[in-house]
């Protein structure tokens, strides 16, 4: 038996990590902001297109600063995609807001226009923002779900914490909204160990979340403050980890991509099995490489894959399955539940080969 365990997205350094953050130690510029903060912002508003970019400690703290800059507050409906993590979510519990669940579509698996609309056509209460979330790397909708949000004249936050580097339309996810949100978590595509970027093309914005990222200090000699803030502006030191990291996402995608090519090649002539789609004009950064079993149990392919040393996953499980969210609102019809019911993620770590992947399409088809 393979002894080296396969993970669903370990970290993996592009060789110059140490070296940029030795840099920092060097020079003692531990602080908080610095170089390589600016050069992480840039590097990050040079690869999507963004104008504006603020880095900060993870991304549910981008999440909350795009809320708080859009005046979401107590009582409030922020509508958002159910198929998501809960990361996407409890910055709307911390405003006090109220989430509203829409569902997914079978076409791309990520929040569907038809329900969206739906919703938006029927409530009695207008929802002031949209969180929609591009699952797993692959993009949402998004050209049609923007123009819904422009129609009904409510904001439009793009939750691409997994999907950094995945387009529509030749354009970045996380970049037609009015804010978008990278995560650089442990299992992202690039990882700092932790940290977050908030995108905007509105200056304006992006300086009102830096306010409030650190900690709302007025513009004075003294420590003047005339609102609440928080401390959530990433550190120079993690930011030179995030320069390192920037210089290969490229290869990352490309690598995700083919990671995907290779599972899909190994397990085509299977009949039960469905990858999750990727919508046409999109290019998905396969983060995770997915798919639903129709007849086999997936709980049976994880026992099986983890004795082989392999880690899998059930796909995120709805939130509104979720009992913390028992009693919120939601307009759903079946599909997310449906998936989360069949689905799966598997080993997609940017480190692995053909033949690790054969391995693992092996030990699936023998257990069907
Ligand atoms: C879809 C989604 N949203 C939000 C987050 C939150 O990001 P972070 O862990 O950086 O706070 C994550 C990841 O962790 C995520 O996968």
């Amino acid at each position: 038996m393979n002894k080296k365990r396969f993970f669903l997205s370990a970290p993996h350094m592009s060789g110059k990590e140490a070296k940029y953050f030795n840099e920092v130690l060097k020079s003692n510029y531990i602080a908080p902001v610095g170089e390589y903060l600016d050069k992480f912002e840039n590097s990050i508003k040079n690869y999507t297109g963004t104008k504006h970019a603020l880095g900060v400690i993870n991304g549910t703290s981008a999440i909350h600063l795009a809320l708080l800059v859009l005046g979401i507050k107590r009582d409030d409906d922020v509508l958002a995609s159910t198929f998501t993590f809960i990361g996407s979510i409890n910055a709307v519990i911390y405003q006090g807001a109220n989430p509203v669940f829409i569902d997914s579509d079978k076409e791309s698996w990520n929040l569907s226009p038809i329900l969206l609309e739906e919703y938006l056509k029927s409530c009695k209460k207008k929802p002031k923002a949209l969180i929609v979330t591009h699952l797993f790397g692959m993009s949402a909708d998004i050209v049609k779900i923007a123009k819904i949000c422009k129609n009904y004249k409510i904001y439009l936050i793009e939750d691409a914490a997994e999907s950094l580097g995945a387009t529509f339309n030749d354009k970045h996810t996380g970049t037609f909204g009015d804010f978008g949100i990278y995560s650089f978590n442990g299992n992202k595509i690039l990882t700092t160990g932790g940290g977050g970027m908030l995108v905007s093309s509105d200056e304006k914005w992006i300086q009102k979340a830096k306010f409030y990222s650190t900690q709302s200090k007025e513009d004075h000699l003294h420590y003047e403050h005339h609102e609440i803030g928080y401390n959530y502006r990433l550190s120079n030191p993690i930011a030179s980890i995030g320069v390192a990291q920037m210089e290969v996402i490229k290869q990352r995608v490309d690598k995700k991509r083919e990671i995907f090519k290779w599972y899909k090649e190994f397990l085509d002539e299977i009949e039960e099995i469905r990858f999750m789609p990727e919508l046409n004009n999109s290019r998905g950064n396969r983060w995770l490489t997915t798919l639903v079993f129709d007849k086999t149990d997936f709980k049976k392919i994880i026992k099986v894959l983890n004795n082989a040393n392999v880690e899998s996953r059930p796909l995120w499980k709805p939130m509104h399955m979720q009992p913390v969210f028992k009693d919120t609102l939601r307009l759903v019809d079946g599909t997310s539940e449906e998936l989360f019911n069949k689905g799966l993620c598997l080993a997609s770590s940017t480190i692995m080969t053909k033949d690790n992947i054969k391995m693992i399409c092996d030990v699936i088809k023998t257990n069907l």
